[in-house]
């Protein structure tokens, strides 16, 4: 096995050994990717104060998102299609997340479905649900994670108008996909991963393919998922999915204040600050830049968790303290599962992990709990004066 220290080594072997489509479906953003880069590159101006002779014995990175144990304040990100980017990607990332005690989301758009997923597990995952036009797919949707005991429903709001990305339009993932020949032929030299994709059944969206009215095959599928995602999603109807669903919580994809509250009175368990990874809106500002005045913006009305850029511990442990109660990976678990399937995910787990164990340390906190606004340097422009 190659020596792994740090996600980037993870994201070289996901390029190596993936088709060049899946690789670049994850590694883009939307438009010029500048909200993709800028959600990398804001962590970086953050720095961190050094403290010394502190007894730093017996320490823990243990706590609780929306009230449920989690050995680190971090959850595997809901990514579609995941189980392309190696065959049954779902079940091996969701092993690896029960494996080391922290919460795995399972995409609507995912390729294994709910109960493959459930099968495979012995714990509570949690669900996302991307609100679509089909009211019978919604309520029936909803109901099935709930007998699969998903202990939350993290709904996303940023994405009911899809973004472009020129790397898949240029790759033909598109809907109906329409590989190119450059695709082909690279995808050929892919040969591992076209041996386990051989083995799978699970090769469309699980979700989906024999649950929504008429969506039988591939070309039903992609017309049907083309004219599905409801652009009259509004709180009103927030409020029907949040008393249908019954459980947690979690709105996913708020990144302005005033969003902010309102997903607050809805009565959001917790909200995600996050701009999906900055594959929606190009130029949004970045997740961690907008994380502080949300924080202020809600106060302890509900949870604040964040996002979009975070490649290490140390990127966690800086949302945690500046406000921050959770965290959640997606291409960083992503590298990971392409780079070395559930083995791979782990090893993202444990890189995080260690790195906010050791920053946390050495910035002479013992406890992720008491990590707070003390052990970091923002610049005082941070947040930037925007009109
Ligand atoms: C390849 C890919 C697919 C994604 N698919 C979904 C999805 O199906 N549902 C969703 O809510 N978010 C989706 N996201 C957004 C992630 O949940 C998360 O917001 C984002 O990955 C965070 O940014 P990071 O990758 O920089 O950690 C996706 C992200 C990526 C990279």
């Amino acid at each position: 096995m190659p020596v792994i220290t740090n996600i980037d080594d993870l994201k070289r072997l996901h390029k190596k050994r993936t088709p060049k489509m899946f690789y670049d479906y994850c590694e883009s953003g939307a438009w010029t990717e500048q909200t993709f880069r800028e959600n990398v590159s804001d962590f970086d101006k953050i720095r961190l104060r050094q403290r010394v002779a502190v007894d730093m014995e017996g320490r823990s990175t243990a706590t609780k998102m929306i009230g449920q144990d989690v050995a680190m304040p971090v959850a595997l990100a809901p990514v579609g299609l995941t189980g392309m980017q190696r065959a049954d990607g779902e079940i091996k990332a969701a092993k690896a997340a029960e494996k080391f005690g922290v919460p795995f989301t399972l995409s609507t758009m995912s390729i294994c479905s709910i109960e493959e997923v459930a099968k495979h597990t012995t714990k509570p995952f949690w669900f996302q649900l991307y609100v679509m036009r089909d009211q019978q797919f919604l309520e029936n949707i909803i109901e099935r994670a709930k007998k699969a005991k998903c202990s939350a429903l993290v709904l996303t709001l940023d994405l009911q108008i899809l973004g472009q990305r020129h790397k898949d339009l240029k790759n033909g993932l598109v809907v109906p996909i329409k590989p190119k020949l450059g695709n082909l032929l690279n995808l050929s030299t892919k040969w591992q991963w076209g041996l386990e994709m051989l083995q799978t059944k699970n090769k469309s969206f699980g979700n989906i393919v024999g649950h929504a009215k008429g969506v039988n095959n591939l070309g039903s599928l992609f017309s049907w998922t083309a004219e599905q995602f409801d652009p009259r999603l509004d709180w009103d109807k927030i409020k029907r999915i949040k008393e249908m669903w019954g459980g947690p919580l979690i709105l996913k994809g708020v990144l302005d204040e005033e969003d902010a509250r309102r997903a607050a009175d809805v009565g959001a368990d917790a909200i995600i600050v996050s701009n999906h990874g900055g594959r929606q809106l190009d130029g949004a500002l970045s997740s961690i830049r907008m994380l502080e005045p949300i924080v202020k913006a809600v106060g302890d009305q509900t949870e604040v968790h964040i996002d979009s850029g975070i490649r290490s511990g140390q990127d966690v442990l800086k949302a945690m303290a500046m406000g921050a109660k959770g965290a959640y990976i997606g291409r960083a678990y992503i590298y990971g599962l392409g780079a070395m399937g559930e083995a791979g995910v782990t090893k993202a787990l444990e890189v995080i992990h260690k790195e906010m164990d050791i920053t946390m340390a050495l910035c002479g906190r013992k406890h992720i709990e008491d990590v707070d606004r003390d052990v970091v340097l923002v610049p005082e422009d941070f947040e930037g004066r925007w009109a």
